[in-house]
């Protein structure tokens, strides 16, 4: 049922032949930004199938194992420089207001098995002269808290603590060490004078 007076001439000539149920159709050409979007991103295509299909482009995999890379050697750097008990920094977290920002941060995180007053529960009494792991020194408690003791039950600190937090806490243990609470929990380790 072509119905072929309605159209112009003109129309005529781009008229398409079917005709589904009265509904006709133009053949119009396609709009230049999509024939122009077509032939650029085939364009683009070539060179980029050349590259990551015959000349070795990295896979995803390889594109994140490299990235992965990346990451692990800023995280062993700083490892590396967290590892080292910093004492310039030790004493500008003391100017700073260690006593009290260490309080806060035992309170927080060490207090749930060392008490609040540091005197033990879960984990070893803090205000006694004995010792297991550190030497009642700055060093040696930092390097507990950074790298905790797992095994034991001490938790690693290194990874959820900021440098500044370790180094105010341990500021905090040792203004507890040989204070003596009350009821604190019987000595374990050595001696340290
Ligand atoms: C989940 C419990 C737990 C938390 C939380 C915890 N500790 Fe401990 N801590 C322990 C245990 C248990 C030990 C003893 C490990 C052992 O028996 O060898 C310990 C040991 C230590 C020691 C070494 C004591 C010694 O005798 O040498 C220090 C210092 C210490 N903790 C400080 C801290 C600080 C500071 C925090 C908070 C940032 C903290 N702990 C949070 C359980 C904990």
């Amino acid at each position: 049922m072509n119905d072929s007076n309605k159209f112009s001439e003109e129309e005529k000539k781009i008229l398409l032949d079917h005709d589904y149920d009265g509904i006709q159709e133009f053949d119009y050409p396609l709009p230049n930004w999509w024939t122009m979007t077509f032939v650029l991103t085939s364009l683009f295509g070539i060179p980029y199938m050349i590259y990551y299909l015959f000349l070795g482009g990295p896979t995803l995999r390889q594109e994140s194992e490299l990235e992965l890379a990346k990451i692990k050697t800023v995280r062993t750097a700083y490892a590396v420089k967290m590892a080292k008990f910093d004492h310039q920094a030790y004493d500008k977290v003391i100017a700073e207001g260690a006593a009290s920002k260490g309080k806060e941060v035992f309170i927080e995180n060490c207090a749930s098995c060392h008490k609040d007053g540091g005197e033990g529960d879960v984990g070893p009494n803090l205000t006694d002269a004995y010792w297991m792991h550190a030497k009642a020194t700055p060093e040696t408690i930092y390097e507990v808290v950074l790298n905790g003791r797992e095994d034991k039950g001490m938790p690693v600190w290194g990874e959820d603590l900021t440098k500044d937090e370790i180094l105010a806490v341990v500021f905090h243990v040792m203004s507890l060490t040989n204070t003596n609470v009350a009821n604190g929990k019987e000595p374990q380790g050595k001696k340290v004078d």
